[in-house]
């Protein structure tokens, strides 16, 4: 556990910008920042960083929160991890309390594992080198398929000897023990005779790092073309490593993917490793894993555009077609360069120069519907079954694209090219996405139905989600109360008997609260009435106002979006004072001292007026429901005092607009 104090010390030195700033590219915007967000895809920034309050909202899928949110949802870190993270950053020596054992263990056990494989990748690059069996045989391999000494360096390849416990042993005598070797798949442990040997024995050594650069993994490939052997040999996955959720060569890719807007994607470990020896250093490969969902997500932290490198044969083109689908619904842009005669990126690389090279994936970047088009038409020829067949093909993966605009330029590129009329490739594409949405919908439905029955909390959650009357009025309670809490209004009051009205300062929020409580109102929608009662708790027991980080840091999700939509929509009002002041132009604002007090008097007054008119439309539904006269009496007395209390209401607003 970490003492409070020193979380304390970790949030003031937090900067948000700077933390988001790692993983997102921000621009600056007024006095905030926005960027595409990384929880959904987008094409268009709707991501907003706050750095006065320290908090992020996305307008498009409703995200936000602080730094620390930010760190577990986008890295997915523990609410510990998250804090750790940023005491690094800014160098706050933290001083743990004791952690629960479950949650040491696992820290233990990550750290061992890190820690073993640091050792490992070193002690392999090490051999590669200063070791007789790794100069002849490993650092021969690598300078037979042309690699560099400097690449061989950068990319931190080694050597495992052929003997049997090597690794193993060397790796004890320092100190590591056998169980964090077994852990991180570096030593295999027979489960008969409970012996321990090497994974990688006789391999050349390729480390797999993380975006940040530390080894979690590695592959082995073989020296021999000993068909006995399997070519490559892979970590096992582990608590720190997970072959699809990795992309290899991000770490040192990263920044070259960010400054051309673009990411070449191979798939051999060879393959990105020759290119950038090449000259094209913002590749990445998939290792040979089919592509998955989080190693876009990956790549999405630095370009929309992908480049997919495969080889020509049935694999290769099989995998692309896979890849391109995944890329367009996740909306990116993606292009295809397929390499000729069974050459794959590296080999093709090695026949060629680095400008010849260069220029050919630039040249050959072919759009994804040339490419299938291509492919397709040469199989289909004169066919018009199998034509059609190809035209549903590349529609689907047109109706892949979110966006719409873009779509529609492609259906304009497909009837070119295919020669079909263009309002009819646009109906089809129409079936295709209605389909499509059917079965979201479909899946949506059962996977609601099953949190639904499975869990009580998100089936609350489901409730709040509902519309409630009246929402935008109490929302604007909300508002201010968020917004207004460290200022005064000044407000009329009665003070005696006869109805003299006299003005009086209030601390706003303690005005609103104790309004709303004395006419009894309450709230429909839960989350508002959460929030009010939280600050009708501090008001009257503690006589304070809540700090706004316990909404804005909150471990419940619709709090936390919630509040912070509210707080990052208000700021566009103090953008608009910031106008007014500059090019004296009339916005009205309400952070000006009499407009802001009419505006929470006139605030109460809709949410009265909009409570009133719920009971007066469920009175009338009473009356016409009423089973004796007496009733029916005593519900339209009410009725009168009800409508009375609205005109009042009605002539207040009514005088507030004047
Ligand atoms: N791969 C793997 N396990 C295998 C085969 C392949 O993990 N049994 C992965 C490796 O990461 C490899 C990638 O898939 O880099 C592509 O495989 P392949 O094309 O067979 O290898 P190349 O990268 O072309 O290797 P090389 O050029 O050394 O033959
Ligand atoms: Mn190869």
């Amino acid at each position: 556990m970490i003492k409070q104090g020193d979380i304390t010390k970790i949030y003031d030195a937090t900067n948000i910008v700077d933390v988001i700033g790692q993983f997102v590219r921000l621009r600056k915007r007024g006095v905030n920042y926005i960027g595409l967000c990384p929880f959904h895809n987008e094409k268009t920034p709707s991501f907003n960083v706050n750095t006065a309050r320290g908090i992020f909202k996305c307008f498009g899928c409703g995200e936000g929160g602080d730094a620390v949110r930010f760190l577990m949802k986008h890295e997915h870190y523990s609410y510990p991890e998250a804090l750790r993270w940023l005491a690094n950053r800014y160098g706050i020596q933290i001083e743990e309390e004791q952690a629960s054992a479950e949650t040491l263990a696992l820290q233990n056990e990550r750290d061992a594992i890190f820690h073993v494989n640091e050792f490992a990748q070193k002690y392999f690059a090490d051999l590669l080198f200063n070791d007789e069996e790794g100069r002849s045989i490993g650092l021969s391999y690598f300078k037979e398929r042309e690699l560099t000494e400097e690449t061989i360096r950068l990319w931190g390849l080694g050597y495992c000897k052929d003997s049997w416990t090597d690794f193993t042993d060397n790796a004890i005598k320092q100190g590591y023990t056998t169980e964090s070797l077994v852990k991180a798949g570096l030593t295999i442990e027979k489960e008969d005779t409970k012996k321990h040997y090497d994974r990688f024995r006789g391999r050349v050594i390729f480390p797999i790092y993380s975006v940040s650069g530390r080894p979690l993994g590695f592959t082995g490939r073989v020296l021999t073309s000993d068909k006995t052997k399997a070519k490559y040999v892979n970590s096992p996955e582990s608590i720190v490593y997970s072959k699809g959720k990795v992309l290899f060569g991000l770490s040192l890719a990263k920044s070259h993917i960010a400054k051309e807007d673009l990411c070449y994607l191979v798939e051999g470990n060879m393959d990105a490793v020759m290119m950038s020896q090449q000259g094209v250093k913002n590749v990445v490969a998939t290792s040979g894993t089919a592509l998955t969902e989080e190693q876009i997500r990956l790549l999405k932290r630095y370009t929309n555009n992908v480049t997919v490198l495969y080889d020509g044969d049935a694999a290769g083109i099989h995998a692309a077609f896979r890849a391109i689908d995944m890329f367009l619904s996740q909306g990116l842009k993606v292009k295809i360069v397929l390499f000729p005669d069974n050459d794959d990126p590296d080999s093709f690389a090695r026949k060629h120069t680095q400008d010849e090279f260069q220029q050919y994936i630039k040249e050959q970047a072919h759009d994804f519907i040339i490419f299938k088009t291509d492919l397709l038409l040469a199989d289909a020829q004169d066919d018009p079954i199998k034509k059609a067949a190809l035209v549903k093909e590349i529609l689907v993966s047109i109706s892949k694209i979110p966006d719409t605009i873009e779509r529609a330029a492609y259906i304009q590129k497909c009837s070119s090219i295919l020669q079909m009329k263009e309002d009819m490739l646009a109906k089809e594409l129409v079936k295709i996405l209605r389909i499509a949405s059917y079965k979201q919908y479909k899946t949506e439905q059962q996977q609601e139905e099953h949190t639904f029955t499975e869990n009580e909390p998100s089936a609350k959650l489901k409730d709040i989600e509902e519309p409630y009357p009246d929402d935008w009025q109490e929302r604007s309670i909300i508002e201010l109360l968020l917004n207004y809490s460290n200022t005064t209004t000044r407000q009329n009051v009665i003070v005696d008997e006869q109805g003299t009205i006299e003005q009086q300062r209030f601390m706003t929020a303690a005005y609103v609260v104790s309004d709303l409580i004395n006419e009894g109102i309450k709230f429909d929608n839960p989350v508002w009435q959460v929030i009010f009662e939280i600050y009708h708790e501090y008001i009257a027991n503690h006589n304070t106002l809540p700090d706004i980080k316990i909404f804005t840091s909150s471990e419940n999700e619709t709090l936390r979006k919630e509040t912070t939509a509210i707080l990052v929509d208000s700021d566009k009002y103090e953008l608009s004072s910031q106008w007014q002041g500059k090019y004296n132009i009339n916005i009205p604002d309400r952070f000006y001292p009499d407009i802001v007090d009419s505006h929470i008097k006139q605030t109460l007054l809709y949410l009265k007026w909009h409570k009133l008119e719920q009971r007066r439309t469920k009175l009338l539904a009473d009356i016409k429901a009423a089973s004796s006269e007496e009733q029916t009496i005593s519900l339209l007395e009410e009725l009168n005092l009800l409508t009375e209390g609205l005109r009042i209401l009605r002539r207040e607003l009514h005088n507030i607009a004047k």
